[in-house]
């Protein structure tokens, strides 16, 4: 349901699946207690967040590199750790696919391998991380219970000889993934050499078909509901008759099977939900087993993808802090002829700043080191581009970052997959030498850190929030109302708009505070109640500059429409109506002008009236609606409020919009061009150019130039600190 070219790679169960199959017949859900309300950690941290303490901010960014000691020869352990220390590396990763070796039969553990690769890790200088093996059942659990593996959309059963294979709602797994997290943790939870953990791997919230995710659906529902009147009120059951007389009656809703005649969507909304909270439950399970027996030392984070579609990282606020992976050349195009060896000019921008925002404090686990092997074709990158990526992420404030993997592997299904050493064992790839490369610039950057820097004036004065929730992505997608509609591609668009002003940028959710940014931007957030529109109405009234983009404010929390005037609850705030909405076709284009500018849109336009006092600051230029608002603005209190009706097909309208905003409130935007990203941390500005032109950076006089060249070369980075 999610756009598959955003998706991580990889085929699992998902929500679209497109075959038949009769679902099992299933017993009653039982009732359950309701589930302690679950806090908002917020995503506004100050400077000394509590995460902070896991990382002294003396050491910038530290480097580590995947191991898999269980994949190689014993006699080659000492060898390969002495290599990576060599090449600088600081720390390495052990174990998430391990539990067969962890735990060869049912409740006998074998912990002596691990114990010995982590001493040699140790003797070699480096710490390490240690990962919870659950992403791997082994043959044996599968084979005494069947039941522990997920069921796809297809009512297929997913069996051993492959990863993430292991049903989150079944008690029977999530009782063995207890286990061996809790032997681990009793094993290594209080051992100096353990830097901290990570549990799991790429949490993904597959969504499941299995009979044990039927009854926690039907239990979820009645913990959130009470009865089922209410659930038919929020599933629209007299829609079609869809009505229930029971929690023991409700299917899990299977998108892919009926095609036009489609499921309510309030149904597939509360899926999502639903699958979301059990990824994050199965999750939060793993973190208190360990905090409980790990030092307060140790950290405990897992590492989503860098687009996480079903799994929501907001909802996983115990851990300590939230990484996440990233792989930036998947066989795409992206901006100019170098795009698809540069990697997509979007993920690493907004990933830094998304996963820092949840506790203040992030890391990527894995940075692609080279070539992949599983996008649909496999580029190398362009020579430079991995050593770029280490300073994008860098910039974005990141606290360390590793890469999968130190070798390539000889055999199994990532045999074509870079490492940071090639089949040989010892000689490094050409990313592997772009690594330390890095790592060799970081102490020279250690040498420099001046710990009293502070962020100057003029970003700060440009400092944007970014209001994200993963239900409104659930929502956009499962009911697009054009096949043109992208979640992800509007969020790019929005992201690369405020990068282009050179703004720095937090994600937040509804219930941060806005207040500490004097900019807020809102995109797409069609899901609304009357505490949030206060909300934003009371952070305009502050002097807040609010922006809101297209079908923001259409839908009530559950999806539906309020009985009033199309997207009547905005309006009032906005200024504006929307008089109606509408897309074009593929290959058609609609021209909105502003200024003396065109913009071409496709996917999506509001059509505004706007209300008196509101001002035009672009119509349509055609289609029959043309001479009508396409964007307005309005003063309200001490702030403003932007409505931006069109989504413009390559983000130019959005970006000249938000200069617009910034500019008119003396923020004086920077003016940087796709896929330029120039940000400030600890005292550094870092710029980094993934586009396929050289771009001179208007440095001050007296800036001092500590890394790199200007004009800035696509593939380099270039650091200099301010006079
Ligand atoms: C990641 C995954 C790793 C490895 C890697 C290959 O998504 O977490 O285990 O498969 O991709 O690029």
């Amino acid at each position: 349901m999610i756009p598959l070219t955003h998706s991580r790679k990889r085929h699992r169960p998902g929500f679209s699946t497109v075959v038949l199959a009769a679902l099992v017949a299933l017993a009653t859900a039982a009732a359950r207690p309701a589930p302690p309300p679950r806090t908002n950690a917020g995503s506004i941290q100050p400077a000394d967040a509590p995460a902070q303490r896991f990382f002294p901010k003396a050491d910038l960014m530290t480097i580590g590199v995947y191991y898999y000691p269980e994949q190689w020869p014993e006699s080659q352990w000492e060898r390969d750790l002495g290599r990576m220390a060599e090449m600088g590396f600081e720390f390495t990763h052990f174990g998430e696919f391990a539990w067969a070796f962890l735990e060869p039969s049912d409740g006998t553990f074998d912990f002596a391998w691990l114990d010995r690769a982590v001493a040699l890790a140790a003797k070699a200088g480096l710490k390490v991380i240690l990962c919870t093996p659950t992403p791997c059942p082994p043959a044996w659990l599968g084979e005494k219970h069947p039941e522990i593996y997920l069921v796809g959309g297809d009512g297929r059963r997913m069996e051993h000889g492959t990863r993430a294979n292991g049903s989150l709602a079944d008690d029977v797994f999530v009782r063995y993934s207890k286990r061996i997290v809790a032997e681990l943790g009793r094993r290594y939870g209080q051992d100096p050499r353990v830097w901290g953990w990570q549990l799991d791997n790429e949490p993904s919230g597959p969504a499941d078909y299995s009979p044990a995710a039927r009854l926690k659906f039907q239990a979820w529902l009645e913990r959130r509901y009470g009865t089922v009147a209410k659930l038919n009120e929020a599933w629209g059951g007299a829609f079609w008759s869809t009505r229930y007389d029971s929690f023991a009656q409700v299917l899990i809703p299977n998108e892919g099977l009926f095609g036009e005649d489609a499921l309510s969507p309030h149904a597939l909304l509360d899926f999502h939900r639903f699958t979301a909270d059990t990824q994050a439950d199965y999750l939060h399970m793993q973190y208190d087993v360990l905090r409980r027996l790990a030092r307060p030392e140790q950290w405990i984070t897992t590492n989503y993808t860098n687009v996480t579609e079903n799994a929501d990282p907001r909802r996983t606020d115990r851990l300590d802090f939230i990484a996440f992976t990233m792989y930036p050349v998947r066989g795409e195009t992206n901006l100019g002829e170098l795009g698809f060896r540069l990697g997509n000019p979007y993920r690493l921008a907004m990933a830094v700043d998304y996963f820092r925002s949840f506790k203040g404090v992030t890391g990527v686990m894995e940075l692609q080191p080279g070539q992949v092997n599983w996008a649909r074709i496999n580029p190398q990158p362009e020579p430079g581009a991995v050593r770029m990526w280490l300073w994008h992420a860098f910039a974005g404030g990141l606290s360390f970052a590793c890469t999968y993997r130190f070798r390539q592997p000889l055999y199994g299904s990532e045999l074509y997959h870079a490492g940071i050493v090639g089949p040989d064992g010892v000689t490094p790839s050409r990313g592997g030498l772009e690594f330390a490369q890095v790592i060799r610039e970081m102490k020279e950057m250690r040498r420099l850190y001046d710990p009293a820097a502070t962020m100057p004036a003029a970003l700060a004065a440009r400092r944007t929030a970014f209001l994200w929730s993963h239900d409104v992505l659930w929502d956009l997608e499962t009911h697009k109302q054009t096949a043109l509609w992208r979640t992800w591609d509007h969020r790019f668009k929005i992201m690369a708009a405020i990068k282009a002003a050179g703004a720095p940028l937090d994600y937040v959710g509804e219930a941060d505070d806005f207040s500490a940014y004097p900019f807020l931007v809102a995109p797409a957030y069609q899901l609304v109640d009357e505490a949030l529109v206060a909300k934003w109405r009371r952070y305009v009234e502050g002097g807040g500059h609010l922006v809101l983009t297209c079908r923001t404010g259409q839908k009530t929390k559950t999806g539906q429409l309020p009985e009033m005037p199309w997207a009547g609850m905005i309006a009032p705030l906005a200024g504006a109506d929307v008089e109606l909405f509408d897309g074009l076709l593929e290959g058609g284009q609609g021209i909105v002008r502003m200024g003396g500018g065109a913009y071409a849109w496709r996917a999506w336009a509001d059509v505004l009236r706007p209300r008196e006092g509101t001002e035009t600051l672009a119509a349509y230029a055609d289609q029959f609606y043309a001479g009508k608002a396409a964007v307005t603005t309005r003063r309200l209190g001490r702030g403003t409020v932007t409505y931006i009706g069109a989504e413009s097909v390559d983000g130019s309208l959005e970006r000249d919009v938000l200069r617009l905003v910034y500019q008119r409130a003396g923020a004086k935007p920077a003016s940087y061009p796709p896929g330029v990203y120039v940000e400030w941390r600890d005292g550094f500005f870092i710029a980094v150019n993934y586009s396929s032109s050289p771009f001179d950076l208007p440095l001050g006089p007296g800036t001092r130039i500590v890394l790199g060249a200007n004009p800035l070369r696509p593939a380099d980075a270039l650091i200099w600190l301010p006079k």
